[in-house]
């Protein structure tokens, strides 16, 4: 299965339709932030182990660079989404103030939620701003995460250039940007043209370069993201890929995200796939055919995740 950046990103594109000469947030009424909230949140859910993995990696380069998790007493994780990965950079940093800051109010009030319930609102506080204007505006921090937000930014370059000078002497730059797109099926299903889902990816990447090229002072670069932590400043201090590897047979939650983001690939990628094609996705998002996603046996979830870090 496909996404446009690597990340679960099918959603992140399509949260977006109608926004894109504007900041995230009000002036785009068009998006539906409470289905898409309830998707991040299930899909980063289904992404923890990874997160848990990074943190501790984190941990790690911070106590190399002299700040421990127990001196780090200010974190940001930009472009938070529902919080998922707020609170497991809380749990990683118990003594730290982690500031969850995104455009949206509705996700912000999740975090909160989400704190309240994890146990971690002491340190949680949470804080409303619109990308890239505000990003001078976060303050200064031990170690900044931020996950698939960057890519939703016309000038990537700029964006990490601001986030570079918030952070602190030893402090890190932590940047989750692309890896390898989910699979979740054979090459084969036994319906339709084989390789389905690498057609899926490739018609999400020219939706992908679409969406950015459409985004307010688009700005290419090259992606490659440790020369672009380092032109920021930063000292590449390491990059590291996680995987998230969930095999068949999937439980109720994995399934019902898979169908979620392969109905959003039958919705906006029409123009890209052939009529087969999209029939086949039709077919695989059938709730009641056997060989649909919520059914089938040989449905998996494969996915690799990478995280880049720039030391201050
Ligand atoms: C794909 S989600 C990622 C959420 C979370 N970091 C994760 O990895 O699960 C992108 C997030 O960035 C936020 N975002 C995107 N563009 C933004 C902008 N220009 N200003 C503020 N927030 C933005 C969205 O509201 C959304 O929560």
């Amino acid at each position: 299965m496909s996404t446009p950046t690597g990340h679960d990103q099918a959603h992140d594109d399509q949260a977006h339709r109608g926004q894109t000469h504007h900041g995230h947030g009000t002036d785009h009424g068009d998006i539906d932030w409470e289905a898409m909230a309830a998707h991040l949140e299930r899909e980063a859910e289904l992404r923890v182990p990874f997160v848990e993995e990074a943190v501790a990696w984190l941990r790690g380069l911070l106590l190399e660079g002299g700040c421990g998790p127990g001196t780090a007493s200010r974190l940001l994780d930009v472009g938070c989404g529902p919080g998922v990965f707020t609170v497991l950079l809380a749990r990683g940093f118990p003594q730290a103030e982690v500031v969850a800051a995104d455009g949206e109010p509705e996700l912000l009030a999740r975090v909160r939620d989400r704190a309240e319930r994890e146990g971690v609102a002491a340190n949680v506080t949470t804080r409303q701003a619109q990308l890239p204007d505000d990003l001078g505006e976060l303050g200064s921090a031990d170690l900044i995460w931020t996950s698939n937000v960057i890519h939703h930014l016309g000038d990537q370059q700029a964006a990490l250039d601001a986030l570079a000078q918030a952070v602190r002497p030893g402090g890190l730059l932590a940047v989750v940007e692309r890896g390898l797109s989910p699979r979740c099926l054979p090459r084969d299903i036994g319906l339709g043209r084989p390789g389905l889902l690498s057609r899926v990816e490739a018609a999400n990447e020219e939706r992908f370069t679409a969406m950015r090229e459409a985004l307010a002072g688009h700005a290419r670069v090259v992606e490659d993201w440790p020369a672009m932590l380092a032109r920021a400043g930063l000292v590449p201090a390491g990059t590291r890929t996680f995987l998230t590897d969930l095999p068949a047979p999937l439980d109720t939650t994995a399934r019902a995200h898979l169908h979620d983001r392969l109905s959003r690939a039958r919705e906006t990628l029409g123009e890209w796939l052939s009529p087969e094609d999209t029939s086949t996705l039709d077919t695989l998002l059938d709730d009641d055919d056997p060989q649909g996603v919520l059914r089938r046996p040989d449905a998996f979830y494969l996915t690799a995740t990478t995280v880049h870090a720039g030391r201050a």
